[in-house]
């Protein structure tokens, strides 16, 4: 009798082992090879292959505008088979357990599968960079464009200590980037920080981070931005004028044609709440930065029916959110 038993256990667990073996190949270890649930997963299990689109939200903001949720979106859809991180300062620990129904706008986010969405935890992310110093040093309450500082400084740690492609939220993803270290020209000679792309512990962005606290002020608008990592690629490089839609190269670093992400300059970001016919392609470009920044002061919207280029583009590559920013319409009228 109890042999019996002891066989029909043995063939349960034979059985239940092959099972789990089976559920665990299913996962094809797209974003850790243990067979977890996503809500257990920190953000260095994902990160883990420096393969990650990486979004950050530094206000305590929990309800981000629609061109966030596109940006989100677009590019959880563009890079289906790599982790896409929202990072943002207003979760703590304690409410990502709570997040699908606290915000049910934020967990139309969180159920898409390759999305994450994490709490920003800075002092643990400036250890072991020449950031920490500068950081527990700085009075940020006497900072006046703090937001943008701190941003401007968590990117570069970020990408630095896991690699992967950082992105502005209001980039809008058009198709994959083919090249994994790259900076984004915004004009000839003239690098942008609103996306850019590096393998883990890259020296260019400790260089840049080392300048950053070197050459720090706050008072300067762009300085550890922009300015910055032009400062620091032209240091190692002769940059020249862009021709037609060429890149450049530095060392292993593309330097990427202004067609890639900013086919519309700033000067003319109006555009994008303009109607065009017909639609263009932007054939030459990977994404398109929408310049939320210059449209602090008029705050244009995507209005459903406009038939702008901006509706267009909703339309076309966040397709979820367009849809549920539909149903807000008609819910209010
Ligand atoms: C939140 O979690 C992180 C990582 O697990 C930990 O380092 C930090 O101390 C926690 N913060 C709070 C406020 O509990
Ligand atoms: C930061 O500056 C404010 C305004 O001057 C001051 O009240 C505060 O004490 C300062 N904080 C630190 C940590 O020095
Ligand atoms: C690119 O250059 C950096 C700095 O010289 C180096 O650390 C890195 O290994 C290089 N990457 C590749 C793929 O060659
Ligand atoms: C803005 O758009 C106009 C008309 O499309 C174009 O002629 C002009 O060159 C653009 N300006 C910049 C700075 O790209
Ligand atoms: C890009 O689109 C334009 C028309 O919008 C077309 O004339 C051109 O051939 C296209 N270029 C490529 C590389 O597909
Ligand atoms: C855009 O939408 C926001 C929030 O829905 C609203 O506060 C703002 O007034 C709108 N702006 C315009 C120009 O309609």
């Amino acid at each position: 009798m109890l042999k019996e038993i002891q066989v029909c256990l043995c063939i349960f667990f034979v059985f239940s082992f092959g099972v789990f073996y089976e559920l665990s190949q299913e996962h094809s270890c797209l974003f850790s090879c243990k067979p977890v649930s996503k809500q257990l997963l920190t953000p260095k299990d994902v990160m883990i292959q420096g393969r990650s689109i990486i979004f950050l939200e530094t206000t305590e903001n929990l309800q981000p505008r629609p061109l966030v949720f596109c940006s989100v979106e677009s590019a959880a859809r563009i890079y289906s088979e790599r982790p896409v991180i929202f990072f943002m300062k207003g979760l703590d620990n304690h409410t990502m357990g709570s997040v699908s129904s606290s915000w049910s706008s934020l967990s139309f986010l969180s159920a898409m599968k390759n999305v994450f969405l994490f709490p920003l935890h800075m002092e643990t992310l400036f250890q072991d960079t020449p950031l920490l110093s500068w950081y527990l040093q700085v009075n940020a309450t006497l900072e006046k464009d703090w937001i943008y500082i701190i941003s401007d400084a968590i990117r570069l740690a970020m990408v630095w200590k896991y690699g992967g492609i950082y992105m502005d939220t209001d980039v809008i993803s058009i198709r994959p980037i083919p090249v994994s270290n790259f900076l984004a020209a915004q004009s000839s000679q003239f690098s942008s920080n609103g996306i850019f792309s590096f393998q883990q512990h890259h020296s260019f962005l400790w260089d840049c981070m080392e300048d950053f606290v070197r050459n720090y002020d706050g008072a300067i608008w762009g300085n550890q931005g922009p300015f910055l990592i032009t400062r620091v690629l032209k240091r190692l490089c002769d940059l020249i004028d862009f021709k037609d839609t060429e890149d450049q190269k530095c060392h292993n670093i593309s330097f990427l044609n202004p067609q890639r992400f900013y086919p519309i300059h700033y000067k003319n970001w109006t555009a994008y709440y303009e109607v065009w016919d017909p639609i263009p392609q932007f054939n030459t470009s990977y994404a398109l930065h929408l310049w939320n920044f210059m449209n602090e002061k008029d705050k244009k919207n995507v209005t459903i029916g406009s038939n702008t280029l901006v509706e267009n583009l909703f339309r076309m590559y966040c397709p979820t959110t367009y849809k549920r920013l539909s149903q807000t319409v008609e819910g209010s009228e």
